[in-house]
């Protein structure tokens, strides 16, 4: 593999690197591995280093660009999804600098189909700090002026609450964050769309939807970004091939391989709880 990251001939059976600050991302891998159940993942959860919400850009950009080495040099990733909406803003332009020949793919908050099929046009816009302060939110933002209002909530401490499994903080910061949007419902003025832009947020569904009610749509975005990733590895014939019995490692590529810079069972907990699965979780020193 060349220096810059410039994948070389048949990457079919390569892995797909994902990754986020810590276990938000596997909101985003459950719908890749349901898009593409061929492919072999290795998931990333900056633990170590994280929330990335509260913390500036340049830390933002500084770890996504040393993850991003360490899943080119040690695992010869064929893509690279971005699994975390606070890093996707801060950084995906320069990995795209940086990588140029790899495919990469982020993921935004979900203003875009929020504002065609919510019926009130009022939207509430969940994520973090860095998400809702950055450049790219910004021009997504303007980007649908006039077509709905926004009500936007940076929602402090909730990814990190979710992170560590705390369910006491979780429905706190839930409850405040939804408390401070205002109405939610179908009647006229009320928020009937609630998007969930930070990856970790999925996971406090069922919080969220025992205080909003069950009339208000949830939108997030790991099935976007399962598509894309299957058009860009589809457009380089580098899907990975279907496993046969001729085959058997195949499908063993199927298991993701776990990786975290912090705590190995905070992981491997959340791994199980919403992948479904027992899986190593390995720690390791990203620099
Ligand atoms: N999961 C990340 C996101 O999508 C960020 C959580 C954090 O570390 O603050 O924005």
């Amino acid at each position: 593999m060349p220096p810059n990251g410039t994948p070389v001939g048949d990457r079919s059976t390569d892995a797909i690197g994902v990754f986020d600050s810590g276990v938000g991302g596997l909101s985003v891998l459950r719908a890749l591995h349901s898009e593409l159940p061929l492919e072999k993942f290795v998931y990333v959860g900056d633990s170590g280093h994280a929330p990335y919400g509260e913390r500036d850009d340049a830390h933002v950009i500084a770890r996504s660009h040393s993850i991003a080495r360490y899943l080119i040099e040690l695992h010869h990733i064929k893509a690279l999804v971005v699994a975390c909406n606070t890093a996707t803003a801060a950084a995906i332009k320069l990995l795209r600098q940086d990588f140029p020949d790899l495919p990469i793919v982020g993921i935004e908050p979900a203003l875009k189909p929020a504002a065609q099929s919510s019926h009130t046009k009022v939207i509430g816009v969940m994520a973090t700090r860095g998400t809702l302060n950055s450049e790219k939110f910004g021009s997504l933002l303007a980007s649908l002026h006039g077509q709905a209002t926004f009500v936007l909530q940076p929602c402090d401490g909730l990814a990190d609450a979710i992170e560590h499994a705390d369910a006491t903080k979780t429905i706190a910061a839930c409850a405040y964050s939804t408390g401070a949007m205002g109405q939610f419902g179908h009647e006229s003025g009320a928020i009937d769309t609630l998007v969930l832009g930070c990856t970790h947020y999925p996971f406090a569904t069922d919080i969220l939807r025992s205080l909003v009610g069950p009339n208000v749509t949830f939108l997030e975005g790991g099935a976007p970004v399962a598509r894309q990733t299957r058009r860009l590895l589809a457009e380089r014939h580098w899907l990975a091939p279907a496993a046969t019995d001729a085959d058997p490692a195949a499908l063993f590529r199927r298991m993701p391989a776990f990786f975290t810079t912090g705590n190995a069972t905070n992981l491997h907990t959340a791994v199980e709880r919403w992948l479904q699965v027992q899986a190593d979780v390995q720690f390791i020193r990203i620099a």
